[in-house]
C-alpha cells in the first residue's frame, strides 16, 4: 500500500511516503500541460497516461475509478504488467539519485509466506536491481528485523518484531540482530477488509475507508456493522499469526532469556489493536518466555525507520544502541512497504 523512505538529517528522520498505486486516463481527460504544471507523477505511452501514487488516488475519486495496486500480497504483482517501471518511477520520487556510490540503502523485503504458495525471491532481486539503478549501495533486509531494529535497540535488537502490513503479516525471532526464525504470513490489512466486505455486502473500499477512519476495536460495537466486522476479523487475524508463530517456535530451540516483543505496521493502528495483540501473545503459550510486549512508537514508518537504523549500523560496522542517535552525515533509506 505504501512506499516509504527514511533519511536522516542531523538528529532528524526524514520519512517521504507515497501510495503504491497508479490509474489510467485518456490522454484527452486531462492535458499533459495541467500533469506537467501541477507536478503530478505520471507515465504515458500508446495506452494512455497512468497517474502514479498518491495522485492516483486524488483522481481515481475524481473519476470513479479504481486505483490499481503494483504490489498484491507484499510483492510485486504477477497481474500488473506493469508493475515494475511504475514502482521504479514511485521508487524514484522518494528516494532520489544518490551522487555516494557507497550510500548504504537497506530495503526491507517479506520473509517467504508459511500458509500461501509464493516465493519472495523475485521480488526482493527485482526492488534491488531497481534501486541499484539509482547507484545505492543497495542490500535487502527482512521486514520484521526491521521492526527489530526500530524498536528493540534497547534490548540489544533481541526479541520478536511484527509487522502488521497490508497483504502480509510479517513475523522475525532476533538475538542480538541475528534472525532465528523469520516467516510471513499471508493475510494482513486487504484480507481484513476483504472478508468484512464479504460479510457485510459493502465495496471492499468503503471498507478500508471504514476502518483507516473509525479504527477502534473493541467487543462493544453493534452487530452487523461493519465495525463488528471488522472487529471479528482483527481478532481472527491475531489469533491465526499467533498460531503460526507457536508452531515455527516448537521447530527451533532459541536460548534460554525472556523476549520482548515489538508490534508494528499500518494494520496495528487502530486503538485496541495492541491490547487485543498483548493479551492474546500472553495467553498464547509460546514456549518462549515473553519480558514485555511494546507499541512501535510510529507504526507506520517503523519497517523505514528500522531500515536507515540497519545501513547506519552497516556503515559503522558496530551495531550498538549508541547508532539510534547519532547524527552523522549517512544518508540512508528504506524503499519498500
Ligand atoms: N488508521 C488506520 N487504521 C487501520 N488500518 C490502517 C490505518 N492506516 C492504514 N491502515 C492499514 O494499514 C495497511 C498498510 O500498512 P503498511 O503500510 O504497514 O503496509 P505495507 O507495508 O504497505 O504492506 P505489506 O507489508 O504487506 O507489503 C493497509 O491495510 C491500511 O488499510
Ligand atoms: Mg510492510
Amino acid at each position: 500500500m505504501n512506499i516509504i523512505s527514511a533519511d536522516r538529517n542531523g538528529e532528524d528522520i526524514i520519512f517521504k511516503r507515497q501510495r503504491n498505486a497508479f490509474m489510467q486516463i485518456d490522454s484527452s481527460d486531462l492535458t499533459k500541460n495541467m500533469l506537467d504544471t501541477s507536478k503530478v507523477l505520471y507515465i504515458e505511452d500508446d495506452d494512455g497516461i497512468r497517474l502514479l501514487g498518491e495522485d492516483a488516488f486524488k483522481f481515481a475519486t475524481i473519476f470513479e475509478k479504481e486505483a490499481r495496486r503494483p504490489m498484491k500480497h507484499g510483492i510485486v504483482s504477477p497481474q500488473e504488467k506493469e508493475a515494475i517501471p511504475i514502482m521504479q518511477l514511485i521508487v524514484e520520487r522518494v528516494l532520489g539519485n544518490t551522487k555516494d556510490s557507497k550510500e548504504v540503502l537497506y530495503i526491507s523485503t517479506p520473509a517467504d509466506p508459511i500458509d500461501v504458495d509464493m516465493d519472495v525471491l523475485y521480488h526482493k532481486k527485482t526492488m534491488e536491481a531497481l534501486t541499484k539503478r539509482l547507484k545505492y549501495d543497495a542490500r535487502v533486509i527482512d521486514e520484521g528485523l526491521a521492526v527489530i531494529y526500530s524498536e528493540l535497540a534497547d534490548y540489544n535488537f533481541t526479541g520478536l518484531g511484527v509487522s502488521f502490513g497490508a497483504g502480509l503479516t510479517n513475523v522475525t525471532l532476533a538475538y542480538m540482530a541475528s534472525p532465528l526464525l523469520s516467516f510471513s504470513i499471508g493475510r494482513g490489512g486487504d484480507w481484513i477488509d476483504e472478508q468484512a466486505a464479504k460479510s457485510t455486502g459493502l465495496t471492499k473500499e468503503r471498507v478500508t475507508a471504514t476502518k483507516e477512519k473509525v479504527s477502534s476495536l473493541n467487543n462493544q460495537v453493534t452487530v452487523g456493522s461493519p465495525e463488528g466486522a471488522l472487529n471479528i476479523y482483527y481478532d481472527a487475524l491475531i489469533s491465526y499469526v499467533i498460531e503460526h508463530l507457536k508452531k515455527r517456535l516448537a521447530h527451533i530451540t532459541p536460548p534460554e532469556v525472556a523476549f520482548p516483543v515489538a508490534v508494528a505496521g499500518g494494520s496495528s493502528l487502530p486503538k485496541g489493536f495492541f491490547e487485543m495483540f498483548e493479551k492474546k501473545m500472553k495467553n498464547a503459550k509460546l514456549g518462549v518466555e515473553l519480558s514485555k510486549v511494546v507499541k512501535a512508537k510510529d507504526p507506520l514508518n517503523s519497517v523505514a525507520r528500522g531500515c536507515l537504523i540497519a545501513a547506519q549500523t552497516q556503515e559503522s560496522q558496530k551495531p550498538t544502541k549508541s547508532q539510534k542517535n547519532q547524527s552523522s552525515k549517512p544518508k540512508v533509506k528504506k524503499a519498500t512497504h
